[in-house]
């Protein structure tokens, strides 16, 4: 990156990169801030090693970007509010976040992003995916962009947080409140991300429900299409945790999906989420 104050090592065309050279314990600056938010607007999801946070720097980091917030169905860190459990134990078999979704786009104001650090990992394995949905919307045709322009997506928490849902009860013990599912949001499919300007092709497998004005049986074969073509390669990169490591990503910009491939051993991460603002297509 042109005049940084630190090393960006991009981890794929796409997508992500690692800062190097950086220690997150220490108050950021706010030219080193400003530094960070244009590292993520450029590549998506920016990575750090070797950051051991105590929560409440895990806290002062988080608040430089953005409020935090409040996540209303992950289990808390005690003494934390702020702070989320990603918590897999070595009996428990379903993980959280084991399929390609976004974090909290059933909000009407989604999510802006989300800073993961790693607490305890597997031996191996436990990876996590992210895919760039600037690079999958802009690999789409210029007639099916066009299609997708004018329509609109309603994203809900029901199936996935409402008691009714099968992952609220395979992660039972993990989320709670699935009185508090009730939040459906509709967004443009096609929305300009709200500091990069770049086109983003915003729906998910995990939380979108259909199209706005069509039934969800006709959205399926357009959505499955989409979600066929954000999954290919070429769109993604793979983080490999150590203790300590960081993720900090861009809800709006990115797909992430944690590989569940360490069953008996156990995977703890501690995650702050950040407030974002609505999203418009122009
Ligand atoms: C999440 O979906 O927020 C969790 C991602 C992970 O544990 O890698």
């Amino acid at each position: 990156m042109r005049n940084s104050r630190f090393d960006v090592r991009p981890t794929s065309p796409a997508v992500g990169a690692e800062i190097l050279g950086v220690d997150l314990s220490k108050p950021l600056s706010a030219a080193e801030t400003e530094e960070l938010r244009g590292a993520l607007n450029d590549f998506g999801v920016i990575f750090f090693r070797d950051q051991d946070l105590s929560p409440e720097q895990h806290i002062a980091f988080a608040e430089r970007f953005a409020e935090i917030n409040v996540n209303r169905f992950f289990r808390s860190v005690p003494g934390y509010p702020q702070i989320a459990e990603v918590r897999k134990e070595p009996k428990q078999t379903a993980n959280i976040g084991g399929g390609w979704h976004t974090d909290h786009s059933y909000d009407e104001a989604p999510a802006l992003g989300s800073i993961l650090l790693a607490r305890e990992v597997p031996e191996s394995g436990g990876d996590t995916m992210f895919a760039s949905m600037h690079h999958a919307y802009e690999a789409l045709s210029d007639g099916l962009k066009q299609t997708l322009e004018g329509l609109r997506a309603v994203h809900s928490s029901r199936h996935v947080f409402g008691a009714a849902a099968q992952y609220s009860r395979d992660v039972a013990g993990r989320i709670g409140n699935p009185d508090l599912a009730t939040q459906d949001a509709v967004h443009p499919v096609v929305v300009r991300h709200p500091e990069s300007g770049r086109k983003i092709l915003y729906v998910n497998p995990g939380f979108t429900t259909h199209f706005e004005g069509w039934t969800q049986k006709e959205s399926r074969s357009l959505l499955d299409y989409l979600y066929a073509h954000a999954a290919r390669p070429e769109f993604h990169t793979r983080f490999q945790w150590r203790k300590g490591s960081i993720a900090f990503w861009d809800n709006r910009a990115t797909w992430h999906f944690a590989i569940n491939d360490y069953h008996g051993e156990r995977r703890l991460m501690h995650r702050i989420t950040l407030e974002g603002v609505p999203l418009v297509r122009r």
